[in-house]
């Protein structure tokens, strides 16, 4: 069913303010139940975990409820969802767990279509091991990342693939369940970094073939936590450095410290609402999330071909990728103005865009625009209406004609 995208709106405190938040892929708003599901938990008194007294009881219950959550949203189990602070985080600790048993001489595999955060931890664990790094190439203009070039890439001697189910910048959707089928057959992990993808869609990681899937729950209108699901026969057999002191079991082993207690309710809240944006689904919550994040892809690809087509006709717009399967992400430059200055015109205008590399870091190298600021980035997600994406035309048409 389509959307109600008014009541969705009616939804989110913060979008009354007047202006077209644009910026989700950023980082997207947080409706009133994730607002109030935080606010209740601290309310309620919360104690650290493994305690004998209700309110640790309550911290351990909303610990499992967003492991839950997490898995409904993603697919999984919710004893395979390791949590952490950001994906950023949680890469650099897979990778250093995973990076243990690599030996000098092999092998990782990096894409230059992904964010900064699922290429640098592979990079910099590879030098530390002696390990070479690889590299999956974008193809110019259209910016696919083709998956037959993995047949060259892996070696008996790859450990991981590391890959983005979406560009954060220009939206490609690589074919990542025939990416890491091939991983898998030669023997390698996969980790793939759904942060920008699990918005846009549904989602499924056993589809996906994914070893690791990565994701974080304020790109997807929850609090600033992140999450990697894995399956806990494969964690099992990892040994990340750990206190002596802390669980040894799994995921628990895999996570440092004490997380943000209040803000995991937050996440299931989140998972909540995203389940619901389809009133007339039924059945299980991760039927209701699969129907929800169909609708929401739906809304935003519609939108999207109004936004499109409307910056496709500009003359002085140049729009960068054009992949067969995309999210609704937009990445464009105004002839004879930098990105921060139409950034700075759409503020005017009261449209929250981003401008720069947004940590595309080869991506944006390899188009050859870094260095002159990059590009603008207007992304779409489900709470997004067509009043937005007018008003951004009608700005940027002001610079552009
Ligand atoms: C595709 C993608 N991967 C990874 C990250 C990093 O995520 P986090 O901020 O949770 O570390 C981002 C953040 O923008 C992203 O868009």
């Amino acid at each position: 069913m389509a959307l109600d995208v008014s009541a969705v709106r009616a939804g989110y405190p913060a979008l009354a303010d007047g202006y077209a938040y644009l910026d989700g892929a950023a980082g997207t708003q947080v409706p009133g139940s994730v607002i109030d599901a935080i606010s209740a938990a601290y309310r309620s008194g919360l104690g650290n975990a493994g305690g004998a007294f209700p309110a640790s009881k309550r911290s351990d219950a909303i610990t499992a409820e967003f492991r839950q959550a997490v898995a409904d949203l993603v697919g999984g189990t919710a004893d395979g969802v390791i949590l952490g602070p950001n994906m950023t985080t949680l890469t650099y600790r897979l990778a250093a767990a995973l990076a243990k048993s690599w030996q000098p001489g092999d092998e990782v595999i990096v894409s230059r279509l992904d964010h900064d955060a699922n290429v640098r931890p592979w990079v910099q664990a590879a030098q530390h091991a002696g390990a070479t790094v690889r590299w999956a190439e974008v193809d110019l203009p259209s910016g696919e990342l083709d998956a037959g070039q993995y047949d060259a890439l892996l070696t008996g001697r790859t450990r991981v693939v590391a890959v983005t189910a979406a560009s954060n910048v220009i939206g490609t959707r690589p074919d990542v369940a025939a990416i890491t089928a091939k991983a898998r057959a030669a023997g390698a992990f996969s980790y793939v970094d759904g942060v920008h993808a699990t918005p846009h869609g549904p989602t499924d990681v056993a589809a996906l073939g994914a070893d690791f899937y990565a994701t974080s729950a304020y790109k997807w209108s929850g609090p600033h936590i992140g999450a990697v699901v894995a399956d806990p026969a494969l964690l099992e057999t990892l040994q990340p450095d750990k206190l002596v002191p802390s669980p040894d079991a799994v995921p628990e082993r895999f996570e440092q410290g004490t997380p943000a207690f209040a803000d995991l309710a937050g996440v299931t809240a989140a998972v909540e609402h995203l389940a619901g944006l389809d009133p007339t689904a039924t059945g299980t919550r991760r039927e209701r999330v699969l129907a929800s994040m169909a609708a929401a892809q739906a809304h935003e690809q519609r939108l999207f071909a109004r936004l499109l087509d409307g910056l496709a006709a500009m003359r002085s717009v140049t729009l960068y990728g054009k992949a067969h399967r995309r999210t609704a992400t937009a990445y464009f430059t105004v002839e004879g103005r930098s990105p921060a200055q139409v950034a700075a015109h759409l503020a005017e205008a009261r449209v929250n865009v981003w401008n720069g590399h947004n940590y595309a870091w080869e991506l944006t190298g390899v188009l050859g625009i870094r260095a002159g600021g990059s590009a603008v980035r207007a992304g779409l997600v489900h709470y997004n209406d067509r009043s937005d994406v007018d008003r951004l035309l009608a700005s940027v048409a002001e610079l552009a004609g």
